[in-house]
């Protein structure tokens, strides 16, 4: 229940804090937390689900193309075709038991989105209708799946608006346009809750909760041009950094091949899913040099290493000779209508372009992180410790793009991202229900609980320095965008590191020019900064060390993967007042869940 406390104070000034208790509380609003907070209710386990956007705003809503499953309504398929196309796709960077739990369980994930009531495109016959992506196959590499569960180019709001109906019949507690700050973590590394700011009022809320989910999202906002939501900060990863637990894969940064240029909009793979095919200034179709069987369906590392190639060759199209063109000119407009309506919307409004008469601009664009919170198919976090890089921190789970499970490795395959929010949303609630007893006692919690989220608002609250945030913000989006992207080598990568913690240290001279706790989006602003830094110091650190190439990782100067010495996941550290990291390795799972099917060795990866 809520309790009230007025005037608490940290370096003197006060706060009103508000105190909750709850079984779980998941912080985040978008598939993965809505799918949690949905098994978690029906456990019987009080849940609050806390959010800094409406849950309906939230990025799962911008999804476009649609969730992969292997329900075989459109040809034969297997769950464990699916399996080998995503292990092949991560680049063997995958965890295969996870990868297994992930495919095996998929069907049933989506035909349960079916039940609530998503509005899935049809067949003729009537089932779901499923679309062609990028990397995936029949029969082990053999022929083209059509595995991508479509509802037309708007199944991220479908499924999104579908679940939010969901936690709201299962009378989740939803605190609405609440700003994470930090955890709760007590002297023995447990989580034992989390601190929010509510934007609307200005009060401090300490959300105490025997397991804490974290499904914030991705951090694509650290880059200049990404399809993500200016919203996509990925403050829980930022918090698990503060917490002193460590981040994995962050190096691992994927460039969807087809942002709209100038405007970094998605246009969904479903576009080439559906027959359109990109162009270069000699209106050469350049895949079928690139991936002579896959063609415009290679994975999404290898098209846009492709176009980036073309560009750098001199044949990129427009005045300055710097994008790609996609075409659906040739597709039946009804096909286009009915299948692609938001992204011939979308074209319109920021190319100006008419997708039924002419080629749509676009450039690799960041799309999504592969990397984030360490956690196993439970969705429990790991952590390294005494010598265990499988250590559980008690208390504390993540999901979703903030989670690395790591079912996508070295590069996410187009449609395993809605399908990884709700498979696992729906195991990390099997796994509260499991270990979670409704209404039992707490841990204690500690005397200083609060003490890290409020002295680092303070920080903020009150910095008098002379360097806006936007500048900072700015310099950091150039950075990464320049030294980390889809290509790099070891000297760009290391200016990259001195360049981006010339901004970190900078943020020591930040200014605020607003103290107010409420609807100030100075604050808010500066307190994302401030998490998107952390997490692109450790980006660029991860890149810098990992010596070979393997998936969305293409070092020019280490062209090769190097299984023998890099085939393990990067675990980074990073410490906010000393500006120390720390790196270190764990092993990747080269093993199944269960004995259907066996380990998929590493082989070339060709499409
Ligand atoms: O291209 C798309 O529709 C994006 C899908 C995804 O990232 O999974």
């Amino acid at each position: 229940m809520a309790q009230e406390t007025k005037g608490a104070a940290v370096n003197g000034k006060a706060y009103t804090i508000v105190d909750h208790t709850f079984d779980v509380v998941v912080v985040g609003a978008g598939g993965a937390g809505l799918r949690a907070t949905v098994g978690c209710s029906q456990a019987g386990l009080r849940t609050a689900c806390i959010s800094k956007v409406f849950p309906t705003r939230s990025h799962t809503v911008a999804a476009q193309g649609g969730i992969s499953a292997s329900l075989g309504n459109m040809g034969p398929d297997d769950w464990r075709w699916h399996m080998y196309d995503t292990v092949k796709g991560s680049d063997w960077l995958g965890d295969q038991d996870s990868i297994e739990y992930l495919c095996r369980n998929a069907p049933d994930a989506v035909y349960e989105l079916e039940h609530w009531g998503v509005p899935f495109s049809r067949t003729d016959e009537g089932k779901i209708y499923q679309r062609p992506f990028g990397g995936m196959t029949t029969d082990y590499g053999k022929g083209t799946a059509q595995r991508t569960c479509a509802a037309a180019d708007r199944t991220g709001h479908a499924i999104l608006h579908t679940l939010y109906g969901q936690a709201v019949r299962n009378n989740t507690n939803f605190f609405i346009e609440y700003f994470a700050l930090d955890l709760m973590m007590n002297e023995e590394g447990r989580c034992v809750g989390v601190v929010a700011l509510d934007q609307t009022t200005g009060e401090i809320h300490r959300f105490r909760a025997k397991m804490t989910i974290l499904a914030t999202g991705g951090y694509g906002r650290a880059y200049f041009s990404a399809t993500s939501a200016h919203t996509c900060t990925g403050d829980g990863n930022a918090m698990v950094l503060r917490a002193g637990l460590p981040l994995q894969d962050m190096e691992f940064v994927q460039f969807h091949p087809t942002g709209i240029y100038g405007a970094g909009c998605l246009i969904t793979e479903g576009a080439r899913g559906e027959g359109g095919y990109v162009t270069n200034s000699e209106g050469e179709r350049f895949m079928e040099r690139y991936a002579p069987s896959a063609k415009d369906l290679a994975s999404r590392d290898v098209v846009s290493r492709a176009m980036t190639m073309e560009i750098r060759a001199g044949r990129g199209v427009g005045r300055n000779k710097d994008h790609i063109y996609l075409h659906l000119d040739h597709l039946d407009p009804k096909i286009l209508h009915e299948r692609l309506p938001g992204i011939s919307e979308s074209a319109k409004i920021f190319a100006g372009v008419d997708v039924t008469k002419e080629p749509i601009p676009v450039l690799p664009t960041v799309h999504y992180n592969m990397g984030g919170i360490p956690t196993n198919y439970h969705g429990e976090v790991l952590t390294l410790k005494d010598g265990n890089p499988d250590t559980v921190v008690p208390g504390l789970m993540a999901l979703g793009e903030a989670a690395c499970v790591s079912v996508h490795g070295a590069n996410r395959l187009g449609s395993n991202s809605l399908i990884d929010l709700v498979v696992f949303g729906r195991a990390a609630g099997l796994r509260c229900a499991e270990i979670l007893t409704p209404n039992d006692k707490h841990a204690d919690l500690p005397k200083n609980a609060d003490e890290l989220a409020l002295s680092r608002l303070d920080r903020f609250r009150f910095a008098k320095g002379g360097t806006p945030t936007a500048q900072l913000r700015l310099e950091m989006q150039k950075t990464m965008q320049n030294n980390c992207a889809v290509f790099r080598t070891g000297e760009v990568l290391a200016e990259g590191k001195d360049l981006i913690h010339k901004v970190w240290s900078g943020a020591g001279d930040i200014k605020v020019t607003d103290r107010s706790l409420i609807w100030n989006t100075d604050l808010l602003e500066t307190l994302e900064f401030d998490n998107l830094i952390g997490q692109a110091v450790v980006t660029m650190e991860g890149a810098l060390n990992r010596q070979e190439s393997r998936g969305a990782h293409a070092r020019e100067d280490f062209p090769n993967r190097d299984d023998t010495t890099w085939m393990k996941h990067t675990l980074a550290w990073l410490d906010d007042h000393s500006h120390k990291t720390a790196i270190d390795y764990r092993p990747v799972h080269t093993y199944t869940m269960s004995n259907e099917i066996q380990y998929i060795e590493p082989k070339a990866r060709v499409y």
